[in-house]
């Protein structure tokens, strides 16, 4: 099964207009053909609409990094589904680690942000990944798959036709520890095997699943080349257009 490779750039809570502005343009002019990968920015969301329509004529695809679970309502400070495909991005980021840790979001609620997500047509992707203490007790397999398992129980395979997940070693993330490409590559078969068991092999087959957790130019190729890893979730490398462009050459 070939995967097309998808490089996401999540830039958290970074990035003023025009900064936002200053970096696609470099990353769109620089790298013309990206070649056979996918490219996705996650700016925060007062640049949305913004960074869609400067990558309007470009191969670069644009997230939100969050949703409401609600389409519209009495939730105040709150951004929904709706008004993200509003502003014409098309995927949207559930679940990271940072919003599980500080922000308390459950594999429950994360199901609810999927569904809010395609009830308006948003690619999620949807974010797992196990803490340092769960790792150091060797519950890593289990708490991917609980997170897996509790947030898609109620989806059907064609409606996750083009989800995305994301593995982040919390312990990894922002830390410039990598996982070892062993680590990366039994966590990935593992949760191809669980959406197998879920879902159908040949799903489990499509689904693409990206590693993220300090990547950057000098370890992409060695994650990248990985069978069973799709793509990169990057987050300190993908404010700097070079080394952004340096991990999407890395997937192709
Ligand atoms: P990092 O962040 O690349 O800075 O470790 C990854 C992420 O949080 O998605």
């Amino acid at each position: 099964m070939t995967r097309t490779p998808i490089i996401a750039g999540n830039w958290k809570m970074h990035m003023t207009l025009e900064d936002a502005k200053d970096l696609v343009l470099g990353i769109h002019h620089t790298l013309k053909f990206p070649g056979n990968v996918d490219v996705v920015v996650a700016p925060p969301f007062t640049a949305l609409t913004t960074v869609v329509a400067v990558l309007k004529e470009s191969y670069i695809d644009v997230a939100a990094q969050n949703l409401h679970e609600k389409d519209q309502g009495a939730y105040t400070g709150e951004i929904s589904g709706n008004f993200i495909k509003n502003t014409g991005a098309n995927y949207v980021i559930i679940g990271h680690s940072e919003r599980r840790q500080y922000f308390h979001e459950t594999n429950e609620q994360i199901g609810e942000k999927i569904t809010a997500a395609l009830r308006n047509d948003l690619i999620p992707i949807l974010c797992v990944g196990e803490t340092l203490e769960q790792r150091t007790a060797n519950e890593h397999f289990a708490v991917t798959q609980k997170q897996i398992t509790e947030a898609l129980k109620d989806f059907s395979e064609i409606e996750l036709e083009k989800m995305v997940i994301a593995y982040e070693p919390v312990w990894a993330i922002g830390t410039g520890e990598v996982a070892t490409v062993e680590q990366i590559d039994e966590i990935h078969k593992h949760i191809r095997t669980v959406l197998g068991e879920m879902f159908s092999g040949s799903f489990a087959d499509k689904v693409r699943i990206q590693y993220g957790g300090s990547v950057k130019p000098s370890n992409a190729k060695d994650i990248l080349s990985l069978e069973h890893v799709d793509g990169a979730l990057v987050g300190g490398a993908a404010l700097k257009a070079m080394d952004f462009i340096e991990i999407i050459k890395a997937a192709v």
